[in-house]
């Protein structure tokens, strides 16, 4: 390494430690690959610690490594002058130029510069966005944003839903896996993919090595999908055509299926509670199974004539019944808003965590029976995946059924479909039109 390069690494250095760093740029990129123009480095902090975060950016797409700052200003220090010709760097009071040439000596030139504003490190701004439009460029590519990473007229609502559902996830993940592990992460009717994108781009910002694979009944939405993918060069995510209930999820570690119309989302958590996943995080929709089959008790039959009210009960009834099933299955569960209602109708989230030492089953088998007896419900579509029969006269499975060997050991479901491995079709009825 020459002293000229060494210099610029130690000015490096120096802006990160105190914090005065505002852009590294390394470009005149040397042949390799001819659709790399450049690469951003910038200090960031993650809950893993700080890291210098690089981005290859190429024409199409851009690449993100996380890597211990030490790591970082070596691999910084083997780029320059083998893969780039010069290096910028802007703190907040100096401009520190290197030049590369291919053949002569390298020149460190430094000025002082008007002072200027570090910008937060990313965990400054990840509390407002996990999902920078200007960063993501599948944002555009899903029409979210415009070429230059403005929010398109329309779209603002769907991209608050975007950032929010990544907080979330990446909040109910915390304590659950190990920091910047492997991750396998499984979207159950996954539409156009943007909260599928939004989980893999976010999660690998924060330093996972995150696999997703996605699931959808439309082939149309499904090609899309893996295009945009492939152009973003977004290795270990996929996209696959079939059915939830047909697929074999593997064994994910987060299963999440977001708006899966109606029993779909039972279809989703039964996946996940017989996988085992240590998260599931399902936003329910349009819940019709239960509401022909209401029979309030006496007090409520009054006000349940209205056809909103047995509406808006039916859909109670079946979320409370579906988070009641899942601590019954040996999860925690948490039942919020995702979303405020004034921007979709479709606002309420299960988010529901593996526990390692299940709770005795009686009780809580005891709690659904409850439930589902009090409106008249005989038969609910998790409670039939899962075998738990909800009429008093079936097998009890607080006693008998419900000591857990009804429910599989994860894993023990049959695998082919795993992450990485191409899939084998889909199975099963076709949902309605989405
Ligand atoms: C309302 S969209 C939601 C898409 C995405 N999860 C989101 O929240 O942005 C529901 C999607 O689930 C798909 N879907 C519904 N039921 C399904 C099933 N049983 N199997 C696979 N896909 C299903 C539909 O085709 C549709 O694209």
């Amino acid at each position: 390494m020459t002293d000229a390069v060494r210099q610029f690494l130690e000015h490096a250095r120096a802006a990160q430690a105190g914090g005065a760093w505002v852009k590294l740029t390394l470009g005149a990129p040397r042949g390799g690959d001819p659709t790399l123009r450049k690469v951003l480095v910038r200090p960031v902090d993650l809950r893993a610690g700080p890291r210098l975060s690089f981005v290859y950016r190429h024409d199409t797409r851009d690449l993100t490594k996380n890597l211990e700052p030490e790591a970082g200003f070596t691999l910084m220090g083997e780029l320059l002058g083998r893969a780039f010709g010069s290096a910028h760097l802007f703190t907040t009071e100096t401009e520190v130029e290197l030049q590369v040439p291919a053949s002569g000596e390298p020149r460190l030139r430094c000025r002082s510069q008007a002072r200027a504003k570090a910008p937060p490190s990313r965990h400054d701004r990840s509390r407002h966005r996990l999902i920078d439009p200007r960063e993501a460029r599948w944002l555009h590519a899903l029409g979210v944003t415009t070429r230059e990473g403005g929010v398109c007229r329309g779209m603002e609502a769907k991209f608050r839903q975007i950032n929010k559902f990544a907080e979330i996830l990446h909040h109910q993940m915390g304590g659950l896996f190990p920091e910047g592990g492997a991750l396998t992460l499984m979207d159950m009717g996954c539409g156009k993919g943007y909260l599928t994108f939004a989980a893999y781009d976010s999660l690998r910002r924060a330093g996972w090595e995150i696999r997703v694979r996605g699931v959808e009944a439309r082939e149309d939405l499904v090609t899309l999908c893996n295009g945009v993918a492939k152009a973003g060069g977004f290795d270990g995510l996929s996209f696959e055509a079939g059915t939830i209930a047909g697929t074999d999820p593997a064994n994910p570690d987060i299963l999440v299926a977001l708006h899966a119309c109606d029993t779909a989302t039972d279809d989703a958590l039964a996946k996940g509670i017989l996988a085992g996943a240590s998260l599931i995080l399902v936003a329910p929709c349009c819940h019709k199974e239960l509401r022909p089959h209401l029979r309030p008790p006496p007090p409520l039959r009054g006000a349940l004539r209205h056809g909103i009210l047995l509406e808006r009960q039916a859909e109670f009834v079946t979320d409370a019944l579906r988070a009641a099933l899942l601590e019954w299955a040996g999860y925690d569960t948490r039942v919020f808003e995702f979303i405020s209602p004034e921007h979709t109708a479709r606002n309420l989230m299960i988010a529901a965590t593996k526990r390692v030492r299940p709770r005795p089953q009686g009780l809580l088998a005891a709690a659904v029976r409850d439930l589902a007896g009090h409106y008249g419900i005989a038969s609910q579509h998790l409670a039939v995946r899962l075998g738990f029969p909800l009429a008093a006269s079936g097998a009890d499975p607080g006693g008998r059924v419900g000591t857990g060997r009804n429910l599989p050991e994860r894993g023990s479901e049959p695998t082919g479909s795993g992450f990485g491995v191409p899939p084998s079709g889909s199975q099963g009825a076709m949902p309605p039109s989405a």
